[in-house]
This record gives structure tokens, C-alpha cells and sequence, in this order.
């Protein structure tokens, strides 16, 4: 019987509908307006967008009646993580959602850690506070803004925001939830302390769930506004990390993903909350009851690819177009790009410096560089911001003892190549490329009964299409050039704190 998955993304939304072997049977993609950028390091977007991209992905769909919507027998969500959704009373949005990789909050993220502690703040919640999260941007509506905050009733993730106006009700998930800086990660609950350290109504909080349980289901709004059959069961589902996981197999200990979306995320299934004491690295809970994830994050992995096509002169091909020029160029340039360094950080960054007044820099560049080199160690960049995470799971004892990739990072070969080389692992590729947005159809099928766990879902229908081993000899090179990648933050870190206080 086929099941839905819904993932809301940043740049789009994605309806997919799968059938008990993982084939998908139909999908839609339906783009959000850009986001909003008026201010250095204000990202917001607007919940109806997503909504309204939901709701014609499904109509779409439906309408071509490949799978009629008689047949759907779960519906799975996934999303973008941290974004806070404010609705008032009457479910209506109070103001637009700030974003994950929104970084005006530091302000906020210092007021908590200062009143709760640091140790504290990890024990209650395994996580510090971090501008990405939601409490913080909650926390900075109510000071700044404090006529909106008035009228705040709910709060919401945003895929929970599409189960809202899908079924009227208020609910997510806990590896959703671990985002927040509210959830008890350790003992899968809101935390109580949080909440009342941070005077808030606990009422303010959606039902929590396991990722594979039902929520509720379609309400008559809900039907008549997507074509879907009332009553259809809505499954918790995942943040976009934990379903992308469960979509390429990662979900036992030892099994690690490298996802290459806007962001990158390093993420290692875990059978215990392991703690960074440095908090570098996010302990969160994982999609699959009893387990965790830990996963280091790159703000911008896939979004400095784009920031550089849209700035530098493919903003008028067409998007996958674009993109296979800027691989090809990119595989001119010898590994190790001659000698440029790219430091990824374009809207701050999370793993490893916690800074959220890091800048990007391109360093090193001479005469001889050309534009192949440039995007050469842009991936190159990337790849090796994401073995930051690596290291500290190797500091952490974290296993690492397969590593998928998924994203854009998955799709181009060179790309592929350059992880291999630059993390020291065979990497692989999974059959189905399709991320979060399968791995919620793959929930909403245990949900249902279909597969009788996350686990044995995996089993049945996540198959490596592809494995690429390190080279040897780039491998040996772009080690030594870890090192000096690692240096150039160092040096420049006191540079970017001065630009913040300008
Ligand atoms: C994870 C994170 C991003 C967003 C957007 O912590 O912030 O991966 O979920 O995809």
C-alpha cells in the first residue's frame, strides 16, 4: 500500500509517494519564495509559503491520479529543523518564522547559558545554547517584539506547522523536538526545568511523539484543501537530519551519513546520548525509538555552491544545468586547488567554532588560480568543514564504521571523490537519492504497519548503489591541506569578532 512523505525544505517542498519496495510512484516539487534577508544574519520565511507549496505539491499529485488518494494509507512528515512557527489562538501566523541558520539570537543564547549554566544547560537538554535553535529566537521575539508575543499560543516546528493545517492539531516529534533546546534529549520529554527556567507555559509546547507514531489524522479542512481522504493517518516523522537518515539506512550505531543539502551535516546513529562536553557537535534524538544521533553542522555546505553560481555569473541557466558547469570546471583544477582554501562560513557556523560572527574567506589566491580552482576548493571547503565532525567523533568514541552520502554531495561524482579523499572512508551512494522527503514516506509505512519497524523499513528497501574508495594519493594531500585549513580560522577568528562590533 503506498504512503506519503511531505518534506518541507528551505528552498522547496517535496511530496513523494513510495510502495512497499521504496519505489517511488509519483513526487512534486513545488519552490518557496527566497527567503528573507534584510539584515546580516536575519534569515525568515513565511509558514503559509510552506503551506501553500504543501498543499499544491499534494493537489498536484493527486490529481494525476497515479496513486488515487484512496490508497494512501499514512502521510510522514519531515522539515527544515529549529525554524519557530508563533500561532495565536486561532492558529493563525503571528509573525514569519525565523529560520535555523537565522543568527541574531547570540544575544539570547548568552542570557540562557548565563542564568541555567553550561553544565547544566547540557545536562537538562545534551545540547548548548546555539543561535540556530528555536528557544532562542522564541526568547528573542518576546524581547524585541513583545505586541507579536502577545498574541503567541502555539509554538511549532515547521513540518508540524503542515500537520496543523492538514489536521488541526498540535504535535511533533522528538528528534524535531531535540532542536529546541526544550527537550529532555536523554529521557525523550519536554523538560520541565527548561521551561520554567525560562518562564514558559508548558501549554505553549505541541504533544510529543515517536517519529513512527500517529499524530492524528486528515481533517475535512484538511481533505478539501489537498484532496486527500479525511481520516488518513498522519505519522509523527522526523526533523529533515534524522529522515534523511533513516532514508540512506543510518540508524544503527556505527552507520554514518555526510549530507550535503543548504547545509551539511555529519550525522552518527548512536545507541546512548553521547555528550561533546564542548558542545560542538548536537546530541539529538534520533527517528527511531531507544536510539540517538550526534551530527556536526556546516551552515552553509550546499549554500556556498549557490551563493558563489548565483553571484558569479550562472544565475541565467537553468538550476541541475548550472550546477554540471560548475562540477566540470571544478574537476580542471588539480586536488588540494593549487594551494586556495575555502572556509565556509557564510552565515556563521555551528561545527566547530559555535560562531556566529565566523566569515567566509577564500585564502591563498594567486595570479595563476582561475575560476576552476575557486570552485574546486569550495567543495573541497566543505568537505573538509565536515571533517570537523569526524574529528570530534573520533574524540567522542563515536564509531564511524560506514559513511553514506547524501545531497548534492552524492550526485556529483567529483564531489563524491572529494569526501572520500578528504574524510579517509569508503563512502556510499544509496539507490534512492531522495533524503528526508523518503525517509518520511519510509516512517509513515511503519506508522502504518507495513514494516513493523524503522529498522527492518531500512532493510527492506535501502540498497548502496554505489561505493567509492579514497585515493590514495589526493587522500595523502589533502590531509596535509586539513591542517592548513584548520589554521586559517585560527588566524582570522579576531578579525571576524571586530567586524561584529563595527
Ligand atoms: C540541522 C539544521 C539544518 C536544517 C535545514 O540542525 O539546522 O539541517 O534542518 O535543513
Amino acid at each position: 500500500m503506498p504512503h506519503m512523505g511531505i518534506d518541507v525544505g528551505t528552498a522547496a517542498t517535496r511530496v513523494l509517494i513510495i510502495d512497499e519496495q521504496g519505489k517511488s510512484l509519483d513526487s512534486a516539487t513545488v519552490e518557496h519564495p527566497p527567503f528573507t534577508t534584510f539584515k546580516s544574519g536575519w534569515v525568515e520565511q513565511n509558514p503559509e509559503d510552506w503551506w501553500r507549496a504543501a498543499s499544491q505539491g499534494i493537489r498536484e499529485v493527486l490529481a494525476r491520479r497515479k496513486v488515487p488518494a484512496e490508497e494512501i494509507t499514512a502521510i510522514g512528515l519531515s522539515g527544515q529543523m529549529h525554524g519557530s512557527v508563533l500561532l495565536d489562538a486561532r492558529g493563525s501566523v503571528v509573525r514569519p518564522a525565523l529560520l535555523w541558520c537565522d543568527q541574531r539570537t547570540d544575544e539570547q543564547c548568552r542570557g540562557i547559558t548565563e542564568k541555567i549554566g553550561l553544565d547544566r544547560l547540557i545536562q537538562l537538554t545534551c545540547n548548548p545554547a546555539l543561535t540556530g535553535f528555536t528557544l532562542p529566537k522564541v526568547l528573542w521575539v518576546r524581547e524585541n517584539e513583545p505586541q507579536e508575543w502577545k498574541q503567541v499560543h502555539k509554538i511549532l516546528l515547521p513540518k508540524d506547522y503542515i500537520r496543523y493545517c492538514l489536521s488541526g492539531q498540535y504535535a511533533t516529534d522528538v528528534s524535531d523536538a531535540s532542536g529546541t533546546l526544550l527537550l529532555d534529549v536523554g529521557n525523550r520529554r519536554w523538560s520541565g526545568e527548561m521551561l520554567s527556567e525560562m518562564e514558559l507555559e508548558s501549554n505553549l509546547l505541541p504533544s510529543l511523539y515517536e517519529s513512527s507514531q500517529v499524530t492524528g489524522t486528515v481533517s475535512e479542512a484538511g481533505a478539501a484543501q489537498t484532496g486527500l481522504v479525511k481520516g488518513t493517518p498522519i505519522i509523527a516523522g522526523a526533523g529533515d537530519q534524522a529522515a534523511g537518515a533513516v532514508s540512506m539506512g543510518v540508524v544503527l550505531p556505527g552507520a554514518v551519513s555526510a549530507n550535503i543539502g543548504n547545509s551539511g551535516v555529519v550525522f552518527a546513529a548512536t545507541d546512548r546520548p553521547a555528550l561533546d562536553p564542548g558542545g560542538r557537535v548536537h546530541t539529538f534524538c534520533h527517528a527511531v525509538p531507544g536510539r540517538w544521533h550526534v551530527m556536526g553542522v556546516t551552515q552553509a555546505a550546499g549554500l556556498s555552491l549557490r551563493w558563489f553560481r548565483h553571484c558569479f555569473q550562472y544565475g541565467l541557466e537553468e538550476e541541475n544545468k548550472a550546477y554540471d558547469h560548475l562540477f566540470a570546471e571544478a574537476a580542471e583544477a588539480p586536488p588540494g586547488s593549487d594551494g586556495l582554501f575555502w572556509n565556509p562560513y557564510l552565515m556563521g557556523e555551528r561545527t566547530p567554532h559555535l560562531d556566529p560572527y565566523a566569515r567566509a574567506s577564500l585564502v591563498g589566491l594567486t595570479a595563476y588560480h582561475n575560476r576552476s580552482h575557486v570552485i574546486r576548493s569550495i567543495l573541497e571547503g566543505v568537505a573538509f568543514s565536515l571533517r570537523d565532525s569526524f574529528r570530534i567523533f573520533e574524540e567522542m568514541e563515536v564509531p564511524v564504521n560506514h559513511v553514506r552520502l547524501g545531497g548534492y554531495g552524492a550526485r556529483s561524482p567529483l564531489w563524491r571523490q572529494i569526501q572520500a579523499d578528504i574524510y579517509g572512508h569508503t563512502v556510499e551512494v544509496v539507490e534512492c537519492e531522495e533524503g528526508a522527503v523518503f525517509g518520511a514516506a519510509l516512517l509513515a509505512g511503519v506508522g502504518s504497519g507495513t514494516w513493523p519497524s524503522v529498522d527492518s523499513a531500512c532493510a527492506a528497501v535501502v540498497r548502496v548503489a554505489h561505493s567509492i574508495a579514497p585515493d590514495v594519493a589526493s587522500s595523502k594531500k589533502l590531509n596535509r591541506q586539513y591542517q592548513a585549513y584548520r589554521s586559517i580560522y585560527a588566524a582570522l577568528r579576531n578579525i571576524y569578532a571586530g567586524l561584529a562590533r563595527d
